[in-house]
């Protein structure tokens, strides 16, 4: 399987990490589009689904699709994406490569099964599962080592918004997660930057707000570890993208894509998302 997703990489899609480097052009990071499908769809509904989109959305070669479903359904979207240029991710991952750990998926099931990417701290993990920066931090570095492509999320409150601490906090979330990470191993890790109050609301950020704190973090990342990293990483917005704000959001500079809940869930919606994308 693993095999399947670099021969998938290698043959059609310039992946994460055979970008340009010519500093920070949204031009040279390759649009992403993944779809977070969280505790909805069996696996036949998966299947279904993920069947649709792939026929739909087969003329699509420069927007990275990566479906996101849940454990028990990635089987399925496995095959039913099989021979397209989509992506499998899953929701989340143990830090621990195996044991005694009831419940728990490790980053080589997930490899198996032809995951490329993953989706880690997620704000749903963060405060209905208390994950911390410190178990954040665990799980990607065991899924950089194992190979697995981290999407990793990180967004504020509405309380912190009003107290005037995004940047803090976003920052806080980034130093945590990205502790005794090796600049190489950041370079593989796409970041979305999801306000929590946005998320499953109908909020959705104004497409300035989003691009600001995007900036902002681009900033940061470029102070750590310099232009060419910071530059080439892509930073998906998240919080109820739909299709009628897809494309605002997905025009900005430094908006390189979209993690898509709700509206993922939908053929429709989710193929006009992935098409706002197209010709920006
Ligand atoms: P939403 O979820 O699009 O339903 O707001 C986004 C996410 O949680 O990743």
């Amino acid at each position: 399987m693993n095999e399947k997703n670099n021969q998938k990489s290698e043959s059609g899609f310039k992946g994460p990490n055979n970008r340009h480097n010519s500093g920070m052009n949204k031009k040279t990071r390759p649009l992403l589009i993944a779809g977070n499908w969280k505790m909805f769809k069996d696996h036949k509904e998966g299947f279904a689904l993920a069947f649709a989109l792939k026929e739909r959305l087969a003329d699509i070669s420069t927007i990275q699709v990566v479906l996101c479903p849940p454990f028990t359904s990635l089987q399925a979207v496995s095959s039913a994406i099989e021979s397209s240029a989509f992506f499998l991710g899953a929701q989340n991952v143990h830090w621990e490569k195996e044991g005694a750990f009831t419940g728990e998926i490790s980053s080589q099931m997930l490899l198996s099964l032809g995951c490329k990417y993953v989706i880690i701290g997620h704000s749903e993990r963060r405060l209905l599962f208390h994950e911390s920066n410190k178990i954040v931090n665990l799980k990607l570095k065991t899924a950089l080592r194992e190979g697995l492509n981290p999407i990793l999320c990180i967004g504020e409150t509405l309380q912190e918004r009003e107290k005037g601490k995004t940047e803090e906090i976003v920052e806080e979330q980034l130093k945590g997660a990205f502790e005794d990470l090796t600049p190489e191993d950041v370079g593989k890790i796409v970041l979305a930057y999801e306000p929590v109050w946005a998320i499953g609301t109908g909020k959705t950020a104004t497409p300035k707000q989003a691009n600001d704190v995007h900036l902002f973090i681009r900033r940061k990342l470029e102070e750590r570890y310099g232009q060419e990293i910071a530059g080439n990483m892509r930073i998906l917005y998240g919080g109820s993208v739909k299709s009628e704000n897809a494309k605002d959001l997905l025009k900005e500079q430094e908006i390189d894509g979209a993690l898509v809940g709700g509206a993922s869930l939908d053929l429709d919606s989710f193929e006009k998302i992935v098409r706002s994308g197209l010709d920006l």
